[in-house]
């Protein structure tokens, strides 16, 4: 099969459907935390890394008021395209999620899958939860989903999905390529085999995440400061099923509520 190596983000149509297809889990826990866990009343939502947004469009065809960034233009474009074709305001931009500020505070910020760990530096991850901080009405919400590296159990290495939509098919793989625990890097390689009536080709790339264990995800929260943890749930997103964060803990949502 015929092998491109690229930037997976850069291919939001292929993108959306590989990780489109389990959104309504996902919506239904983020619209089930509002009313639980924020106080007050939700109409403003922002989802700092949205990509193709997701979400925001089918928050937005909910009645939300949805803004989101990503660093990837094409992305942003296809997000701002969507969003359109739905009759909503193109609320998508191109920013960096470790150095932005909103006009308007939100009542909502969320980041479901992981995009938090694209950032590769302490000094960034602290920039980012200030920004969103800084962006959040008092008792909103950042709701932030990730993995966590499990320090009482080996964690997960491998992942493999497929997902399908009209005739165009995406088989996922992913797989650690380096854990290094010292400096907190991790590695993965992801591929999508693309399959078309007239076509199939496959999409190669090297993911970097910075690593967390359940302590360092804490002193972060607490470092920062402005943040309180009003819950934490896992990727199982059963809202009346919140977990306690332990040390063999892997995939985790914690809900931030704003001091
Ligand atoms: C796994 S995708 C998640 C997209 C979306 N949140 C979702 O749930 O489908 C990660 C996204 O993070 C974006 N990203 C990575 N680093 C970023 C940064 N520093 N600032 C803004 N976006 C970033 C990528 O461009 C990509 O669209």
């Amino acid at each position: 099969m015929e092998t491109l190596n690229a930037n997976l983000y850069d291919f939001p149509r292929y993108y959306d459907l590989v990780f489109g297809s389990d959104w309504k889990a996902e919506f239904d826990f983020l619209t089930a935390c509002f009313p639980k866990h924020a106080t007050g009343s939700v109409t403003r939502v922002f989802e700092p890394a949205c990509g193709t947004g997701r979400l925001m469009y089918r928050l937005a065809k909910e009645g939300y008021d949805v803004s989101g960034l990503d660093l990837n233009s094409k992305a942003v474009a296809y997000c701002n395209k969507r969003l359109k074709g739905h009759g909503f305001a193109e609320t998508a931009f191109a920013a960096d999620m470790t150095d932005f500020h909103l006009d308007q505070n939100v009542d909502i910020a969320f980041n479901m899958i992981n995009s938090f760990r694209h950032i590769q530096t302490a000094e960034g991850a602290k920039s980012h939860l200030m920004c969103v901080a800084n962006c959040l009405r008092q008792g909103g919400l950042y709701i932030l989903g990730l993995h966590l590296t499990p320090t009482a159990s080996a964690p997960s290495e491998a992942e493999s999905w497929s997902a399908s939509r009209g005739n165009l098919c995406v088989n996922t793989s992913l797989w650690m390529m380096d854990r290094n625990l010292k400096k907190r890097e991790e590695t993965f390689s992801m591929t999508f085999d693309i399959y078309t009536p007239t076509k199939s080709f496959r999409i190669e790339d090297t993911i970097s995440f910075r690593t967390y264990t359940a302590d360092e995800m804490s002193s972060l929260v607490n470092n920062v400061g402005g943040f309180e943890v009003a819950a934490t749930y896992d990727f199982a997103y059963n809202i009346n099923h919140p977990i306690s964060v332990d040390a063999s803990t892997e995939d985790v949502v914690y809900i931030l509520r704003k001091r």
